[in-house]
């Protein structure tokens, strides 16, 4: 291979690997599929971009992420089997190769996927980040490029878990690092990512799978905007159209189950994402187990998020959140970041300075 990050690899992994070629590219790292001369297996291997790993806080942090994850044991969690270093800052993990699509190429291919296949995807995925969220990991990246979908039956198998971590600036997450990397994508945002608070739980994941689960079903997104701090205002402040004017087939349940997701309010979504007790090894996630005659589920007004009670609280820590992303919009816009994205503000794409 010409690609001199890909000889980098080449030469850190050794002769217990083979490099095949890459995979594609986001905005924490190039993925090469490489082949495990010993087990003789297909794996992946993911590299942190040279213009982060040059930072040794960076550095140091992914690996230290890339080792929690490894943590993760879990039929819809992609498993990662190693961390390693190169030389001149080199870094990258090793993982399973999953043989099959991605989510985003899947819905590229066919817009909108039918309601059970959909439910099916995100109960998968739910229960993934329910086990991340009982060992305190916390995705932050949720998107359709990180869910994959493998062989023919099409199993899920979440990547990237708690990656994004790794690369949050000081200034908390959903701003610029001072590389030009923004953590979090911002169509799958979650209204606490968005407006930069430190302090976010399992909740946001929730949040990001319902705006998955509602693309998935709707064959768009809830929101979009042309520029970035424009659909980070409406992750923030306004509330998802109804999913079954979009989508007149999708069941009630499922329906109300996606609306319940994308609550504004963490407290207004599902508490968990996980099955509980017992709940795990693909057993399927609270979020899309609940029926309508769920007690929870029933006392909620599905539909119109607007309608959810809101208690002073709820509605000053929402005041709190415009006022941080007004202030987080002019910082952007002083670093030419909106005018970056005016033209780029497509689906999964990371945001990234010019
Ligand atoms: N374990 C894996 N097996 C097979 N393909 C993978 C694996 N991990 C990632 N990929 C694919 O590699 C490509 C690049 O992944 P990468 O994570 O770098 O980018 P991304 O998910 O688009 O963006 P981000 O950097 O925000 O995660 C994607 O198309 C993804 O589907
Ligand atoms: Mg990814």
């Amino acid at each position: 291979m010409n690609d001199p990050l890909a000889q980098r690899l080449s030469l850190a992994l050794g002769s217990s690997f083979t490099l095949e070629g890459e995979i594609g590219r986001g905005g924490m790292g190039v993925v090469y599929r490489a082949r495990d001369e010993r087990l003789k297996r297909g794996v992946a291997v993911k590299v942190l971009p040279p213009e982060l790993a040059f930072r040794e806080e960076i550095r140091i942090r992914f690996l230290r992420e890339a080792e929690t994850a490894a943590r993760l044991s879990h039929p819809h969690i992609v498993p990662i089997h190693s961390v390693g270093e190169g030389p001149h800052g080199l870094v990258y993990f090793v993982m399973a190769y999953v043989d099959g699509e991605s989510l985003a190429a899947r819905l590229k291919r066919r817009e909108r996927l039918p309601p059970e296949e959909a439910r099916r995807i995100m109960m998968e995925t739910a229960d993934a980040l329910g086990a991340g969220h009982a060992l305190g990991i916390i995705h932050r990246d949720v998107k359709p490029d990180n869910i994959l979908l493998e062989g023919s039956r099409g199993r899920t198998v979440l990547t990237d878990f708690g990656i994004a971590k790794a690369l949050t600036s000081t200034t908390g997450p959903g701003t610029l690092t001072a590389t030009g990397v923004a953590i979090g994508t911002p169509h799958y945002m979650s209204p606490e990512q968005a407006a930069g608070d430190r302090e976010i739980d399992g909740r946001s994941d929730i949040y990001s799978l319902g705006v998955v689960g509602y693309q998935m079903l709707a064959g768009e997104l809830p929101f979009s905007a042309p520029t970035v701090p424009g659909l980070l205002l409406k992750q923030i402040t306004e509330p998802a159209p109804n999913l079954q004017d979009k989508s007149p087939t999708c069941p009630d349940d499922l329906a109300a189950c996606v609306m319940r997701s994308l609550e504004k309010e963490p407290e207004a979504r599902w508490p968990t994402a996980g099955g509980g007790g017992g709940g795990g090894g693909g057993g399927g996630g609270r979020v899309c187990r609940v029926s309508a005659t769920n007690r929870g589920l029933a006392d909620h007004p599905r539909g119109h998020p607007a309608a959810a009670p809101q208690n002073s609280g709820a509605r000053l820590a929402q005041r709190r959140r415009v006022r941080t992303l007004r202030a987080c919009s002019r910082r952007v816009a002083n670093q030419r970041w909106s005018r970056s994205f005016a033209t780029d503000s497509s689906p999964g794409r990371r945001c990234a300075a010019d």
